[in-house]
């Protein structure tokens, strides 16, 4: 049985930027090793178990977690928190503390990212973001592995995200930054990404060569290798017709695809909203990657969760006597 081939630098996946440059593409490549063939790997995770929160619902994100591991041989566990906030009936804390002593990873899909924070403060065991109002660092690694399958060229291709600067966005510029390819981002006015995610990803961009391009100016997916748009709305915001009126110009339908150019792709994390953020002729068309990006949800996770918690030093008795060595301290 081979061995995960190493350990990444952060012990915990809250955000993109966790990801250094030199991690990501090896994480690409492992992803493609897995979907190629499993069976190698088929017993790497036996008896090891994640715990997988969602204060959310989901569909690609629970079950590319859960399949995923049971094709290491692993347990995944799921607890559904979509009526009761993490932190309501103990604190964040605690329950990291208490999770650290059964499981060997914790997936959360949360409401607030502080709470991510909280669990990865508390508990010795990697966490993994599995969507927070600011990040979606999974989905990223998944778009990136269906970017890289289609051809993309981290030198000279360009994305173009259109639509609501949110979580999905964030997590898109700050994997752009790391990898030093470019990005533009048409949003709306008053729709643009998040001053201190752009902050960070600027000051990454800086040392990967980066070039992140915020503008409000649909006609800016000329060009673009891919044209990615998302819910105008997010899960946890709640549905405002005036604002979602100024989406209008912005939704990718046949005009848009065709500014942009015959080759560029479609993505979309999904759910979809067809007829608001785009058209069924868009989506269902032959340049739409969108259920590619579905399916390779799994695949990056694996390769993610084979670099966070399969080494030795990740060993649950090792661990649980460190963690009891902390709490007397
Ligand atoms: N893209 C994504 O995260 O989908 P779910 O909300 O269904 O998990
Ligand atoms: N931006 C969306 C992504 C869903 C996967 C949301 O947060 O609801």
């Amino acid at each position: 049985m081979p061995e995960p081939v190493r350990r990444l630098g952060s012990k915990d996946l809250g955000r993109a930027l966790d990801l250094s440059p030199t991690e990501v593409l090896p994480l690409l490549d492992q992803a493609r090793l897995l979907k190629s063939d499993y069976t190698p790997w088929r017993d790497t995770f036996r008896q090891r178990s994640i715990v997988l929160l969602f204060e959310k619902p989901s569909l690609r994100t629970r079950v590319s977690f859960e399949i995923g591991f049971a094709k290491f041989g692993g347990t995944a566990v799921y607890l559904d928190h979509q009526g009761s906030p993490i932190g309501l009936r103990e604190t964040i804390a605690d329950y990291g503390r208490n999770l650290e002593r059964w499981c060997d990873c914790i997936v959360a899909r949360v409401m607030k990212h502080t709470t991510i924070d909280g669990l990865a403060a508390s508990a010795e065991i990697p966490v993994i973001n599995a969507l927070s109002d600011l990040h979606h660092p999974c989905q990223a690694l998944a778009d990136f592995l269906t970017l890289v399958e289609r051809g993309f060229d981290f030198q000279h291709d360009r994305l173009a995200w259109i639509g609501d600067g949110n979580n999905v966005c964030h997590s898109l510029i700050e994997m752009a930054a790391t990898v030093g390819c470019g990005i533009t981002v048409i949003t709306p006015p008053g729709a643009e990404p998040d001053a201190t995610v752009l902050r960070d990803a600027q000051a990454r961009a800086c040392r990967s060569g980066a070039n992140i391009e915020i503008t409000n100016d649909p006609a800016r997916v000329a060009g673009a290798f891919a044209v990615y748009t998302d819910t105008w709305t997010s899960m946890g915001q709640a549905v405002d017709p005036a604002r979602l009126k100024g989406f209008a110009p912005y939704q990718v339908n046949g005009a848009l695809m065709a500014k942009a150019g015959p080759k560029a792709l479609f993505m979309h994390c999904l759910p979809a909203h067809r007829g608001q953020e785009v058209t069924d002729q868009v989506i269902d068309s032959p340049n739409s990657v969108v259920f590619d990006q579905a399916e390779n949800r799994m695949h990056a996770q694996n390769a993610l969760l084979l670099n966070l918690i399969g080494t030795p030093s990740n060993d649950p008795l090792a661990r649980n006597a460190r963690a009891h060595a902390r709490a007397s301290e």
